[in-house]
């Protein structure tokens, strides 16, 4: 099979390269579920950008680059915050619906790390509202073509050329050829046991990249959130850093609200320094949110967040009445395949954006909201370079095997997951890390010779747990979200 565009993953970053591509070409968007199982469909915050006459690009390309520790591509910075507005108007006219203020214009949250309001949102199911209106779009579009349920396994290359996929689509194994590869599979939150990413975020993407030769950066900067529901299985409900850009508070067991001890800008600190902050304080007992400020307010409060509203009742909390236990959990992964800012990788022919890319904008810890802005501004990118004149078949093999009987992986992913949690999480020692480094190869040694897309999955959790470890082992001093003891 031949397209101009092979897409791979169906997040804000896939599903809008695919409509821009299929102005230019045939596109086939590949996805492991549903079009629509995505971290963007859990997406609460919202995208940040320039709206209010108080901001300006200056003060936005600042805070991003204080939250990332100045360890930023200044230039990628530049790029993607000044291009963030019109990225904005682009998605309302595909008819994404943004929460308007009183006077009609487009509403601005508060988020950590921002030093103006300036996330505009939709409630408090952003990425809901995203995805349905641009997955309705792509089902209208007759230059694409989807398969879902569709494993991307391995990218086609030889001599630093991609030219295409080989997927597991029913059980089957296929080649697909394409002159334009896109790699947009998301993020990895699902390497640690505990995350508020879905179970499609194993990283699948840059195991592949990696086993391609394809250049990888930053990969031992995994963002954690601060505020995760801390009840129930992962993966575990976020509850918005916009609940604390309205007001909310966080105190520890003992009552004390402790995070003005721990930064001058308090549960609005950059997110990397809330969640150790929070990490630090679980030591003596459960951390809580706290909103009971706004317990006169409960109808706003209901209005403004009403997704979140509705989960803590289901659990048997109330917003602005109850202590909310929380914690943080794996959320984002900052680094990831290096692109220039056409989406281009090392290797020729291979494009990424979204999650899975290291374009630079979030340097060593992602400013609160950016990463939206980063999918949205990046993936416009697609049809930015000439594609090349016709996808060549240099006649890739196709393994012989399909499924027969598949032993589960699952208990290997369990002891990683945990691996992962407690030594390459958000403390981190030269120690740790190098005892987990030899429980994962062991881990490794125990793998079956892959007979599922689980057993896939596995292995590039596994690949990519070594890859977080070399990075982090060779950062040997702190730096934004990779915390050294
Ligand atoms: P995704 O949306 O994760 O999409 C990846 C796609 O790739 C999926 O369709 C997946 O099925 C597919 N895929 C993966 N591997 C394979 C494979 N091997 N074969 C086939 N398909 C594959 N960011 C913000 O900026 N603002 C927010 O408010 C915000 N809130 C968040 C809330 C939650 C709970 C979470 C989890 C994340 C949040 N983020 C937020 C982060 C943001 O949602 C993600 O970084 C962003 O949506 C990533 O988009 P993407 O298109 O790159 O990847
Ligand atoms: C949130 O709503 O707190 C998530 C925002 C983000 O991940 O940027």
């Amino acid at each position: 099979m031949t397209f101009d565009f092979v897409i791979i993953g169906s997040g804000l970053a896939g599903i809008y390269a695919a409509l821009l591509a299929a102005k230019k070409g045939s596109v086939l968007i590949l996805t492991k579920k549903k079009l629509k199982n995505s971290n963007t469909f859990y997406a609460q915050g919202g995208i940040a950008a320039v709206f209010s006459d108080k901001d300006d690009f200056k003060k936005h390309i600042q805070d991003t680059l204080k939250a990332g520790a100045y360890h930023n591509n200044k230039k990628a910075v530049e790029f993607i915050i000044r291009k963030a507005p019109e990225a904005i108007r682009k998605l309302v006219q595909l008819g994404v619906n943004f929460s308007k203020d009183r006077q009609g214009k487009i509403a601005l949250g508060r988020e950590g790390g921002h030093s103006e309001a300036r996330i505009v949102h939709h409630f408090d199911f952003t990425g809901k509202m995203i995805e349905e209106t641009l997955v309705q779009k792509i089902r209208k579009e007759k230059n694409i073509t989807v398969y879902e349920g569709t494993f991307a396994k391995e990218l086609l290359v030889k001599n630093g050329v991609c030219y295409g996929v080989q997927i597991i689509r029913s059980t089957k194994f296929e080649n697909i050829y394409a002159r334009r590869v896109v790699m947009a599979s998301g993020g990895l939150g699902q390497m640690y046991a505990k995350t508020t990413n879905p179970d499609i975020a194993t990283g699948d993407g840059v195991a592949m990249a990696y086993r391609a030769g394809c250049k990888l950066k930053d990969m031992e900067f995994i963002q954690f959130h601060p505020t995760a529901f801390h009840q129930g299985k992962s993966p575990l409900f976020l509850i918005s850093e916009a609940v604390r850009g309205e007001g909310a508070i966080l105190r520890n067991s003992e009552g004390e609200r402790f995070m003005p001890r721990y930064h001058e800008l308090a549960e609005l600190a950059p997110r990397d320094k809330v969640s150790q902050a929070i990490f630090q304080e679980e030591h003596q007992g459960p951390v809580y949110l706290d909103f009971t400020s706004q317990a006169q307010h409960e109808r706003k409060l209901q209005k403004r967040f009403p997704q979140i509203f509705r989960y803590l009742k289901q659990h048997g909390y109330h917003l602005a009445k109850d202590l909310i236990p929380i914690t943080p959990a794996a959320h984002f992964s900052c680094g990831g395949i290096v692109t220039d800012l056409h989406g281009k990788t090392s290797l020729k022919n291979l494009y990424a954006f979204g999650e899975v890319a290291c374009t630079g904008l979030h340097g060593a810890n992602r400013l609160a909201s950016n990463s939206l802005l980063e999918a949205a501004v990046m993936s416009g990118q697609i049809v930015c370079s000439p594609l090349p004149k016709k996808a060549s078949d240099p006649s890739f093999k196709l393994p012989a095997k399909m499924f027969s009987k598949p032993v589960s992986t699952l208990k290997i992913r369990s002891s990683l997951q945990k691996i992962m949690w407690e030594k390459v999480g958000i403390l981190r020692t030269q120690k740790g890390l190098t005892l987990a480094e030899k429980e994962l190869l062991s881990l490794q040694k125990k793998l079956p010779v892959p007979d599922s897309i689980e057993n896939y999955e596995t292995a590039n959790m596994v690949t990519i747990g070594l890859l977080i470890i070399d990075s982090a082992k060779k950062r040997r001093k702190s730096l934004g979200c990779h915390l050294m003891y």
